[in-house]
């Protein structure tokens, strides 16, 4: 009786050492993509609802084994966390965070300041006229006060304002813009700041190389820190395709955010490898163009010769963020893996993408086997 209790706690004990070796070894090894990346940058991923709130997702292994950072694909946006006046729904941001706390996780928040997936009621009066302009400013710094304030301390940073610039550098015509005019930016910076003095704030926005958006980003960023008004870092979503940025304009504008003296980080990169349905390089979600056949083709699969291009797509970019290394805080890729990535219904709906680092299975790409083998040790 003695002899085989001792055998079993031999048994508990072996299997206790093993279980404890492994994940020492998992947290190291070579094969983590946040590992090869840990003298680098960041390496981020967007986590969605089907992933937070089901603890058995399949996203969930891939994510705590590869990546370091996570953000919000939606929940918290606008339209999520306070679809109605006056009723803020956490669920699924509250699950988010504890995530992220519970794995020791970078995290952001996306997005506070957006024209879309922002409730209509938001920019309206109680007779369904557009709200005035004292009270929307009054509704921008609730929403901003009680969301920051809620997620003060764990969150590293917020995506403050999203998308509020055209490519040629004017402001973009929104609700936001229209009501109360260019200081709805600062404000909410402002506000932001005010509530968590500790994050990271992020303007973020597409076609970040475009030089009129440039300019225009870098003038506002000067005139804010001139003024002392708080921002820390740019964001370029990095919707990037096969053909578009070139990566000279990509390095010029990495380049020309850093002289600010402010954070760089990739904030939600993609692959455009599907044909293109007309001349657009943007990532404003109510751009829609018509499904058609040609431009769907891969359907039943990536054929290897196009894995290739996509693969060697993803080391040019690699290539040029890890040159700038020391530049970047983050990079952070819009999604686990391709079946759930938002580029299967923009700006077409119902196509077959592979714009990410995992396939349908989970199981790593030949981009992901490529740019995990970039770094070089230091
Ligand atoms: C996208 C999400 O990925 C989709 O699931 C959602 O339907 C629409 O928004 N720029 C942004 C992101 O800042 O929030 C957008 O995310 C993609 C473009």
């Amino acid at each position: 009786m003695k002899t085989q209790r001792r055998s079993l706690t031999w048994i508990a004990f072996l299997f206790l050492f093993l279980v404890v070796a492994m994940t020492g070894c998992s947290q190291n090894s070579p094969k983590q993509l946040k590992n090869a990346y840990r003298n680098m940058f960041l390496i981020g991923t967007a986590l969605n609802r089907m992933d937070i709130l089901n603890p058995d997702s399949p996203s969930l292994p891939v994510v705590k084994m590869h990546f370091s950072s996570i953000t919000p694909e939606n929940v918290m946006k606008w339209e999520v966390i306070h679809l109605e006046p006056n009723r803020y729904d956490f669920t699924a941001a509250d699950a988010f965070v504890a995530f992220g706390e519970e794995n020791n996780m970078h995290m952001v928040g996306h997005t506070l300041v957006w024209h879309s997936q922002t409730p209509a009621w938001v920019f309206k009066d109680v007779s369904g006229e557009p709200a005035d302009r004292e009270t929307l400013l009054q509704r921008l710094r609730d929403h901003i006060s009680t969301v920051v304030g809620r997620y003060k301390g764990p969150l590293h940073a917020w995506d403050v304002v999203n998308e509020a610039l055209e490519d040629d550098g004017r402001y973009r015509q929104s609700p936001w813009m229209r009501i109360i005019g260019k200081e709805y930016i600062e404000k909410a910076f402002q506000w932001a700041h005010e509530a968590d003095p500790h994050a990271k704030l992020y303007y973020n926005d597409f076609n970040m190389w475009y030089p009129g958006r440039r300019e225009k980003v870098i003038q506002i960023v000067r005139d804010f820190l001139s003024r002392g008004i708080p921002i820390h870092g740019i964001g370029l979503q990095g919707h990037w395709g096969l053909d578009y940025p070139p990566l000279e304009a990509l390095e010029e504008s990495i380049n020309a955010y850093a002289d600010l003296g402010l954070e760089i980080a990739i904030t939600e990169m993609d692959m455009d490898m599907l044909p293109s349905p007309g001349p657009y390089t943007g990532a404003d979600i109510n751009a829609h163009f018509e499904a058609r056949k040609e431009i769907d083709p891969w359907h039943d699969g990536l054929p290897d010769s196009m894995q290739v291009v996509v693969s060697s797509r993803w080391v040019q970019f690699f290539q040029v963020l890890n040159r700038h290394h020391d530049k970047i805080e983050r990079v952070t890729i819009w999604g686990v893996q391709d079946g759930a990535s938002w580029r299967n219904n923009w700006p077409v709906r119902g196509r077959t993408a592979y714009p990410l680092l995992f396939d349908r299975n989970y199981r790593p790409n030949p981009a992901f086997d490529a740019i995990i083998k970039l770094p070089v040790e230091k």
